[in-house]
Formats: structure tokens, C-alpha cells, sequence
């Protein structure tokens, strides 16, 4: 397969100053960004930050908001005859057609965008999604993790240039979870922009290109993974002695940032983009722990996850200050 298209310096999607009131809560409060094409776009933000209804804007699906949404070029609103083809939506709610198969069900919605596909081709896509023995099922009778596939199949069928999924993994096993982004990936590979919404922030962490961050309606950070993940993470050492002398080894070395995990072991938190090999603080701790006579058992190396930058990124919105100096 092709890979990924580089940035061309455009946006597929421009997202101008966009608010959605409901009463006086603003679900989405001037929020401007871009969506590059063929990457994989990750909006990640706490239950009722409003992520669906910023999709919804996008989509189409929700009018009435200030502000304007393109979509290579075109009105969301506007011209929504034409973006409501670009675009691919898997809604976080499941609206599946109880009285139909999921072949049928996979038919009409051809029909709806006045697509032909024979049986082959929709044979082809459920089996993508394992979904195939479940061809003649009727929709009500699959479980939970198969409507959402199904979901997926459905807003496939017209081969959108843009496919958002909202939560497309709640409630989908772990394994299916896997293929399903492994699926992900092979559409983005081939050309399709993707924006998703999950709480599993760990697979964030692993697809995307971007990320966004939004809370409270406000988008408080949009970056590359990476950037997010040099600017605040930071890396780590983990150190495991032969012996219970972890707190006075922390005790004896107070310049260092030194945590205590456990009796024998330790954390050296290191500066944030620095290598770890080379780093001086990483070479005075094992100096002195090698001077000391410290038996070392074990060293490993990580960094923040993105769960703990999204944790960080969210506690300075709550803070009186932080809040204001949020770009
Ligand atoms: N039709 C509506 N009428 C009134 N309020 C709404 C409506 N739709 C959404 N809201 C409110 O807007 C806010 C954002 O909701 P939204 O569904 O966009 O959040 P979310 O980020 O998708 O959350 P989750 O992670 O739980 O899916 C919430 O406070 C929600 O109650
Ligand atoms: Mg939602």
C-alpha cells in the first residue's frame, strides 16, 4: 500500500471560530483549527467536552452555530449536498435499521449516496470487519461491539475522503480493537483523513498524527503527537537495587529528582527531549550507586504517556492562571 501522502500545506478541513450554544453553555466555544489530509486526527478531551458536537458541526449534522466549517473548500452547511459526500460518519450513538440484515442495511446506504455495489463488494467490506457470517443477521440481533462495526461498514460505503469515528472502540473487544485500528491505519495509508474521538488514550498515543485537546468547549491544544509528547513529557530512568536502600539512596542523592516506587526500586525523572544515555543526572546516579557498592539489578527507560500529558493539559485549564495563558 501507498504510504502516507506528505502535508501538501493545505487543510482538508478549516474550522473557522466556531461556537454551538445550547441556552447559555457554550458545547463548543470558539474553537479554529485545521485537519491536514491523510492523517489520522485524534480529538481527545473529558465526557462532555464536546468533542461529538464539534463533529457534529463538521458533519453537518448540527446547523445553527457561529463561526464556519470548510470542507475541501465547500460549506459545511451550505453546500452540504456536496461535503455530505466527502465525509464518513460513525456516530458515537448506535442508529442502526432493526428490521434489516446487515447486508440490506449496507445496500440502501449505497443507494442513499447513489452508489452501486455489488454483492461481492459488500461481502468484501463486512469481511473486513469479521462481519461476514453475520451477512443475513438482522441488525438488532448482533451484539453491541458488532453494530459498531456494522456502523463503520456503513459509513464506508461511498469511500469518503474523510471518515470521523466517534468512540468507534467503546465496547469493542480488545482483539477487534486492534484490527479495527489496524484497519485504520490501512485507510489512512491509502489516502483517507480520519478524525477520532476515544478514551482510550493509549491507542491515541499510537495512531495519530495530531492531536487536540478540548475541555470545556475550548480547544486548549492542537500538535503533532510528538511535539505534545517532547514540550511535556518527560523521560525516566526506573532503578532496581539488590536492597531495600531506595529512600536513603533518594535521601543521599537530594539534587537529583528522585522517586521512590518501592523499597528497591527508584525513578530518576530526566529533562524532558533529552536522551537518556548521556544525561547527567543519569550518569551521577549509577557513579555514585556503582561507588557505593549498590548492587543494580535492573535500569529501563520510558517517557510520559500520552495519558499523563493529556492529565497536565487539562489540570493547568483548571488552574485560576493557567487558564488564561492556554493558547
Ligand atoms: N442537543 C443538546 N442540547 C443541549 N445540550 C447539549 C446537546 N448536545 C450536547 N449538549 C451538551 O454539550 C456539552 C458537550 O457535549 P458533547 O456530546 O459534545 O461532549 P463529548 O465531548 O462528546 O462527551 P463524551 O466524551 O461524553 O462523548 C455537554 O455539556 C452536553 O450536555
Ligand atoms: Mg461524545
Amino acid at each position: 500500500m501507498a504510504k502516507v501522502k506528505p502535508y501538501a500545506g493545505e487543510t482538508l478541513v478549516d474550522v473557522v471560530g466556531v461556537t454551538k450554544r445550547y441556552g447559555d453553555l457554550r458545547a463548543v466555544d470558539d474553537v479554529s483549527m485545521g485537519i491536514r489530509p491523510g492523517e489520522i486526527f485524534a480529538l481527545l478531551g473529558p465526557n462532555g467536552a464536546g468533542k461529538t458536537t464539534l463533529i457534529g458541526c463538521v458533519t453537518g449534522l448540527i446547523t445553527g452555530f457561529e463561526g464556519a466549517v470548510k470542507i475541501a473548500g465547500f460549506d459545511a452547511v451550505e453546500d452540504y449536498q456536496i461535503t455530505r459526500r466527502l465525509v464518513g460518519l460513525v456516530p458515537q450513538e448506535l442508529n442502526y435499521d432493526a428490521f434489516f440484515t446487515a447486508r440490506q442495511c449496507l445496500e440502501f446506504q449505497a443507494g442513499y449516496f447513489g452508489v452501486k455495489m455489488s454483492r461481492e463488494e459488500i461481502d468484501e467490506l463486512l469481511d473486513q470487519f469479521s462481519l461476514l457470517e453475520k451477512a443475513d443477521a438482522n441488525t438488532r440481533w448482533l451484539s453491541g461491539g458488532m453494530k459498531r462495526r456494522l456502523m463503520i461498514c456503513k459509513a464506508l460505503v461511498h469511500d469518503p475522503v474523510l471518515l470521523f469515528l466517534d468512540e468507534p472502540t467503546a465496547g469493542v473487544d480488545v482483539d477487534l480493537r486492534d484490527e479495527l485500528w489496524e484497519y485504520v491505519e490501512a485507510l489512512r495509508d491509502r489516502g483517507t483523513t480520519i478524525v477520532l474521538t476515544t478514551h482510550y488514550l493509549e491507542e491515541a498515543e499510537k495512531l495519530a498524527d495530531r492531536v487536540g485537546i478540548i475541555n470545556r468547549g475550548r480547544l486548549l491544544r492542537v500538535d503533532a503527537r510528538e511535539a505534545l509528547m517532547e514540550e511535556f513529557g518527560h523521560r525516566h530512568v526506573d532503578v532496581r537495587l539488590g536492597a531495600p536502600v531506595a529512600s536513603r539512596v533518594a535521601e543521599e542523592n537530594r539534587g537529583l529528582r528522585l522517586e521512590v516506587l518501592g523499597e528497591d526500586r527508584l525513578r530518576l525523572h530526566t529533562r524532558s527531549g533529552e536522551e537518556v544515555e548521556g544525561d547527567p543526572a543519569v550518569q551521577r546516579l549509577m557513579k555514585g550507586l556503582v561507588e557505593a557498592g549498590e548492587e543494580i539489578l535492573e535500569v529501563s527507560g520510558g517517557r510520559s504517556s500520552l495519558e499523563e500529558i493529556f492529565r497536565k493539559v487539562l489540570n493547568e485549564d483548571r488552574a485560576p492562571e493557567g487558564a488564561e495563558g492556554v493558547p
